[in-house]
C-alpha cells in the first residue's frame, strides 16, 4: 500500500471505489417540488418501529431543504437502464431545476412524494430527523411504503463511471 500525502484526495479516491447504488431523493409540499441524484441511500434499520433509512445531501442543495421543509421524500432507487434520470437530478443535462420533472414519468406516492416511473424500488419516507454535520445534511427517513418494479436491477456508481452488478461464478 502507497502511503498517500494528500488526505481529502485520498479520501475520494478510496470512495470512488466503493461502487454504490444510484437514487433520487424527491419531495414536494409547501417547500417546493425538487429532486436530487445521491449515492448516500443506505439501509438503517428494518426492525424499528418502521424501518428507515438515511441520505446525505450537501447543506447547499435546494432538494435537501425542501425535504426538511416538507419533512417527507421519496428514495427512488434508479434501475440500471436510468442513467439520464441520474444525470438530469444530478445537473448534468441542460435543464432548469423546475423543468426536470417535466421531462420524466412520475406520480405523487401516498404521502404525495414523487414517484419516479421505473424506478427499481421506492421508499416513501417522513422525515424522522436530521443533523448537519459540516457540509451535509443526515437526512433520516420513517419508510411509510414500498413500491417494487419486476426488474430488480439497480443502477450503480464507481470509479466516475456508471456500472451494473454481475454474478461471479462461484469457486468450485
Ligand atoms: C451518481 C451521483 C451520486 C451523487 N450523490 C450525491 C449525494 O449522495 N449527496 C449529494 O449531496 N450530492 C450527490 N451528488 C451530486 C448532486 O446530485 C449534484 O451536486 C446536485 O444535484 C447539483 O445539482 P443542482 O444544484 O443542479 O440541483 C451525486 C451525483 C451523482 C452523479
Amino acid at each position: 500500500m502507497e502511503k498517500t500525502l494528500d488526505l481529502r484526495a485520498a479520501f475520494v479516491e478510496g470512495m470512488s471505489r466503493a461502487a454504490t447504488f444510484v437514487a433520487v431523493a424527491t419531495t414536494d409540499g409547501e417547500g417546493g417540488r425538487m429532486g436530487v441524484t445521491v449515492s448516500s441511500l443506505t439501509s438503517v434499520s428494518a426492525d424499528g418501529e418502521n424501518p428507515s433509512l438515511l441520505l446525505c445531501i450537501h447543506h447547499k442543495s435546494p432538494a435537501a431543504t425542501a425535504i426538511l421543509l416538507n419533512r417527507a421524500f421519496c428514495a427512488n432507487l434508479l434501475a440500471e437502464d436510468q442513467q439520464e434520470i441520474s444525470n438530469l437530478f444530478a445537473g448534468r443535462s441542460a435543464s432548469d431545476r423546475a423543468e426536470r420533472f417535466d421531462r420524466i414519468a412520475w406520480e405523487a406516492g401516498d404521502l404525495g412524494q414523487p414517484v419516479l416511473a421505473g424506478s427499481t424500488a421506492v421508499f416513501e419516507c417522513r422525515l424522522a430527523t436530521a443533523l448537519l454535520w459540516e457540509t451535509h445534511h443526515i437526512i433520516v427517513g420513517r419508510v411509510a411504503s414500498v413500491r417494487l418494479s419486476d426488474n430488480p436491477s439497480a443502477l450503480l456508481y464507481g470509479q466516475r463511471a456508471y456500472r451494473r452488478a454481475i454474478h461471479l461464478t462461484p469457486d468450485s
